[in-house]
């Protein structure tokens, strides 16, 4: 269903690798709401993805950049002003990586060179993002920044390994450089806390099958798929949500304040007959 909620808006989409992408149903569905965008990911990433086929479909532009490159973000940035005709009006940071979780290291046997690049590829370049868009002064007034994170950034969950702490420090400066934005620029900042979602970033985690299945049977609404992701960020994107800035939003069928669910003690009953 469209409601034209993003009618004449333009934006920056950052991180589509494929259909199950977070940031690909997103894509979708801002161009169900009327809403044009440049799509962009890691040139490497557009080996791997299929990102032309998203850009076909939704007549978007690609322009291919790394996200810890303040260089290529800068020549995004002025590029997307010019093919889209003016300030932007909404961004979405989708962009997750740890080397430690990929390369099977533990959270007490961290290699920190891995540390650090999974920090500026999850964390530093959503500063690095916004910092640009600053300096340019590319986002028009009343324009809206969001980003993706994980409930590990308050609670533990073991094996989301250094990306727990790169959450931690992504809400935090959603929160910072959100003041900054909307002090200076009326834009808002926020990021969605998203229930775990099949995507390469998320089934790349050890044991994800495990709380993919706790987070379902502990949330009363069960899990938030992609594409519930993609409904709510097109809400925070449209004029519907004005005054919502430096927050971050849990977007999870209620699992972050659950305790217990019937359905939880349940199989831990049944395991105990
Ligand atoms: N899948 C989940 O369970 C889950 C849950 C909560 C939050 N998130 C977050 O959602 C966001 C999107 O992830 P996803 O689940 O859609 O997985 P995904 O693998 O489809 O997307 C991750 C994206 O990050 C991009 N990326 C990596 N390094 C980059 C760089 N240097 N420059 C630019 N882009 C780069 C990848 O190319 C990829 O497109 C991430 O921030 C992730 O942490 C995911």
């Amino acid at each position: 269903m469209s409601y034209g909620l993003l009618k004449g808006k333009r934006g920056i989409i950052f991180g589509a690798l494929d259909e199950n992408s977070i940031a690909w149903k997103t894509a979708e569905r801002v161009h169900e709401e009327g809403g044009s965008f440049v799509l962009t990911n890691a040139p490497i990433a557009m080996r791997m993805g299929t990102i032309n086929q998203l850009a076909d479909k939704t007549g978007a532009t690609v322009i291919p950049a790394d996200a810890t490159s303040l260089e290529d973000l800068e020549k995004l940035i002025s590029e997307s002003v010019e093919i889209l005709g003016g300030k932007i009006d909404f961004v979405l940071h989708s962009i997750g990586m740890s080397v430690n979780v990929r390369k099977g290291r533990a959270y007490t046997d961290q290699k920190y060179d891995w540390t650090a690049k999974g920090w500026d590829v999850s964390a530093g370049s959503f500063h690095k993002v916004m910092q640009v868009l600053y300096k340019q002064d590319a986002m028009n007034e009343w324009g809206s920044i969001v980003a993706l994170s994980y409930m590990a950034a308050q609670r533990v969950f073991p094996d989301y390994n250094d990306m727990a702490d790169n959450k931690a420090f992504l809400e935090s400066i959603a929160r910072s450089f959100g003041y900054f934005f909307g002090r200076d620029k009326k834009v808002r900042v926020n990021t969605i806390s998203q229930s775990p979602t099949p995507t390469t970033a998320g089934k790349g985690v050890k044991g994800f099958d495990g709380f993919i299945s706790y987070a379902e049977k502990m949330s009363p609404l069960g899990n938030a798929s992609a594409l519930d992701c993609a409904n709510y960020t097109v809400s925070l994107f449209s004029d519907l949500t004005r005054k919502v800035t430096l927050q971050n939003l849990f977007h999870d069928g209620g699992f972050s304040n659950m305790g217990v669910s019937d359905a939880v003690m349940q199989a831990f009953e049944e395991q105990e007959d």
